[in-house]
């Protein structure tokens, strides 16, 4: 679906057959939209609930301090830890999280991947009123379906602070088997320490101009430095290029840096649920346990056919669910920032021996990472085939030079969030096209909604899109509201790489 362009000029030179173009315009963007509270979400939600128990959680966002390997860092968390507390629920289960805000600023809670009803989703203006200073929000939804999700807020670039937090939703069916089930949440890092993200996001936003000396030959590998090093330019081959736009001083792995690592024990032989989110900013990881082969067994929650490989590709909002068997000894958990000459450590042990960090990326295996694109759909969550109903074109536009990233050549704007919407109906399977017409990759994700990459592929609700390219994926409008569908490099979805994706009123 194409959105008329109703520049000045457009709207100047236009006669009877602009009347026509505008009428389009107004009824794409507004009054035949549901609303987040609407009888229809009210409806899908019911439709939801199943008489499982109750799951209450207390949240509080506030400031607090956290220890980088001796260096203090002050931030905003919840509950005064980073990653905040691991949320765990049973499928079927109602969760009563009551947020309280301790910030000095607006927040929100979004619950990111999970299918629930709209008013709950997190997002001011659209879903729900900010929470403000000293205020207090009671979220509540139907955990629809098993899996790893994650929450974090939806206000600014807050989510880059340590405002985050793991959301497992246990399967009481769980078919695999595994003795333990560790969450290992990756994060890219510099509030409290180079800056904050509110500041990071002003500097990038100013654009590139007037830079061009300190760009040299481009940005392959070589370092662009701008008050104080705030920026760097990066490349990855796995990325198609640029790797990210602003530069961390710490890679984390569970809230710890290298030089203070995490440690998980287990005893050679146990099978290991690991539970992979990529909390990060601005940072694509590469993950991979020194020693040991990963069984890729889910992708943002849903199952797939299980692969098997030595490494895995994060892009932002992604998670990856892996199976190890813990070999004999001290392994190192690595996280590599993609492109970034950096990584973030934590250590496997089953033994007293003590492993190697690595410092020459050896300990990063050669073969290629496992990515979404090699994955299928388990078969109880492919979905089924029919013809498809409405078909949505998105691209992604701008650029690093002019901070200019968009989503078809325009930057969303909260203040008139349905400018440039695009709509649904109810009941319809659709097809959403992302080309990605920019010089670098995007994590593109959907709220609200678990899509299908290509007609076998896995299921997701955050996908990479290399540059340059298209990705085509599935879903069925089922969850109906107004949902924010985004890049999930928190500094391109605040300059601008949003929309709404809404449901029309039948
Ligand atoms: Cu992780 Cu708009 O979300
Ligand atoms: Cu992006």
């Amino acid at each position: 679906m194409n959105i008329p362009n109703l520049t000045r000029r457009n709207l100047l030179l236009g006669g009877a057959s602009l009347a026509a173009t505008f009428a389009l315009a107004a009824c794409t963007g507004g009054p035949n939209l549901l609303t987040a509270t609407s009888g229809p979400v009210t409806a899908a939600e019911k439709a939801r609930r199943r008489g499982g128990r109750t799951t209450r959680i207390q949240l509080t966002a506030g400031r607090t301090d956290i220890d980088l390997a001796g260096r203090t860092a002050s931030t905003w968390a919840y509950n005064g830890q980073v990653p905040g507390p691991t949320l765990n629920a049973t499928v079927g289960d109602t969760i009563r999280a009551r947020l309280t805000n301790r910030l000095p600023k607006d927040t929100t809670v979004h619950w990111h991947g999970i299918a629930l009803r709209n008013d709950m989703d997190g997002v001011p203006p659209i879903t729900q009123q900010p929470i403000a200073p000293g205020e207090s929000f009671d979220y509540e939804f139907t955990a629809d379906a098993p899996g790893t999700y994650w929450f974090h807020p939806h206000v600014g670039p807050q989510l880059d602070r340590g405002l985050q937090g793991p959301l497992i939703i246990e399967d009481p069916r769980e078919p695999l088997g595994y003795d333990h089930d560790w969450v290992l949440v990756l994060d890219d890092w510099l509030d409290g320490v180079t800056a904050t993200p509110d500041e990071v996001l002003v500097e990038l936003k100013k654009g590139m101009n007037g830079m061009g000396g300190m760009m040299g030959g481009g940005h392959d590998g070589g370092t662009l430095t701008r008050d104080g090093n705030l920026l760097r330019g990066t490349s990855s081959s796995l990325l198609g290029g640029d790797s990210g736009d602003v530069y961390y001083p710490y890679y984390l792995i569970n809230g710890r840096p290298a030089g203070d690592p995490a440690t998980f024990t287990a005893k050679p032989g146990q099978r290991v649920r690991l539970r992979i989110i990529n909390a990060g900013g601005d940072t694509a990881f590469r993950f991979s346990v020194g020693g040991h082969r990963l069984t890729v067994t889910h992708t943002d929650g849903y199952p797939v056919n299980p692969v098997e490989g030595d490494s895995i590709l994060l892009g932002m909002g992604e998670r990856y669910d892996a199976i190890i068997t813990v070999a004999d000894g001290a392994f190192p958990i690595i996280a590599e920032a993609v492109g970034k000459a950096d990584r973030g450590f934590a250590v496997l042990r089953s033994n007293q021996g003590s492993p190697t960090p690595g410092t020459d990326g050896s300990a990063v295996p050669g073969t290629s990472p496992i990515t979404a694109a090699v994955l299928s759909a388990a078969a109880s969550d492919t979905l089924r085939q029919r013809s498809i109903d409405r078909r949505i074109d998105i691209a992604l536009t701008g650029g690093m030079m002019k901070y200019d990233w968009g989503i078809n050549g325009a930057a969303f704007d909260m203040s008139h969030p349905l400018d440039g919407a695009y709509s649904v109906r109810e009941g319809e399977r659709v097809q959403l096209t992302i080309a990605n017409q920019t010089m670098m990759w995007h994590p593109f994700h959907v709220h609200g909604h678990t899509f299908q990459l290509g007609t076998g592929g896995p299921r997701k609700d955050t996908a990479i899109v290399l540059p340059g390219q298209s990705l085509r994926v599935l879903f069925d409008a089922d969850n109906p509201g107004l949902w924010m569908t985004h890049c999930h490099n928190i500094y391109h979805a605040e300059s601008g790489m949003m929309a709404v994706l809404g449901y029309e009123k039948s």
